[in-house]
């Protein structure tokens, strides 16, 4: 195995999110092991703006207003790829968030913070609950429901989704996105199981911490510093730092090589410094 190229020569590969920090990076690796990217995002700049930047690397990409949330969105620009570059070999399902009105403003209820406006599990908001709900599953389901079509009859095809350290164990204040990230690790299941005869392999990266735009704000105070949510985070850490973006390309590659990866379907593997296997004591 040693000096292994990863050989992804002439795959397409279908990013949803792609102009977000994580799915960026994803999309470099793939494209620098020789797939041809489409970047799929609601904002187009975005994804233009990280397609531009593979291009300029010599690579191959481009950037598609995409909804993950509209099925006749996915279809249009999932048609406009198999124009540009013919039918997709890896999707990769990186769109995500959450919203603040889906979060509780503390982390455990007491008579008091019940009432003092500080936002409990009673005062959140059902729109942006369903929102987040629908984004990080449905916006996983719809692209795998357009897309994966095509990978039927062809080889060596495979789905990334993107689940999380809460689908495992769910953080304090982030209910919903934590449900929805344990729909999307029971939903790798259940598809790889799905697949299994048709060759198309399914598998979920589960990131513990990494700052991107995501979640900066709740990371780190407006001075700089870590907020206390991170220091918790941190200490939960065996490693004792936060991910770095690119320390989650080599699981990627590993999982949509089927040289290396043909008989894995149905993992969730963590890449989290250790934070799932640590109690804390
Ligand atoms: N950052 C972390 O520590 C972390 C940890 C675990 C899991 N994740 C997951 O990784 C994925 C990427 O996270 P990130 O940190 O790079 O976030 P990010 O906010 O940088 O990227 C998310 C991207 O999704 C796009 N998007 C939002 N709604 C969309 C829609 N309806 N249709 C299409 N695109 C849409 C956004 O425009 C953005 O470009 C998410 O699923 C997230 O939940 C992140």
């Amino acid at each position: 195995m040693n000096n292994y190229d990863f050989n992804l020569k002439d795959k397409v590969a279908v990013i949803t999110g792609g102009g977000g920090s994580l799915a960026g990076v994803f999309a470099k690796a793939l494209s620098s092991n020789g797939a041809k990217v489409a970047l799929f995002d609601i904002n187009k700049e975005a994804a233009d703006i990280a397609a531009a930047e593979i291009v300029k690397a010599g690579g191959i990409a481009k950037g598609y207003k995409a909804d993950v949330l509209s099925k006749e969105s996915i279809l249009a620009a999932y048609e406009e790829v198999r124009k540009d570059f013919g039918t997709c070999d890896i999707l990769l399902n990186g769109a995500g968030t959450h919203h603040p009105l889906a979060t509780t403003g503390h982390g455990q209820l007491t008579e008091e913070n019940m009432v003092d406006g500080s936002r409990s599990f009673f005062d959140l908001d059902i729109e942006k609950v369903e929102w987040v709900n629908r984004l990080d599953f449905i916006g996983t389901f719809i692209p795998t429901q357009v897309i994966c079509k095509d990978m039927v009859g062809k080889k060596g095809c495979s789905v990334i989704n993107i689940s999380s350290m809460n689908a495992i164990s769910p953080t304090t204040t982030v209910p919903i996105y934590s449900a929805a990230k344990a729909g999307i690790s029971n939903f790798t299941s259940w598809l790889s199981t799905y697949f299994s005869l048709v060759d198309i392999r399914v598998n979920a990266l589960a990131p513990g911490f990494f700052v991107t735009n995501l979640n900066r704000n709740i990371m780190y105070k407006e001075d700089g510093t870590l907020s206390s949510r991170s220091e918790k985070i941190l200490a939960g850490t065996p490693m004792g730092r936060f991910g770095d973006p690119e320390e989650c390309a080599g699981t990627l590659l590993y999982l949509v090589d089927p040289k290396l990866s043909g008989f894995v379907t149905g993992a969730v593997i963590p890449i989290d410094g250790g934070f799932s296997s640590y109690c804390g004591v």
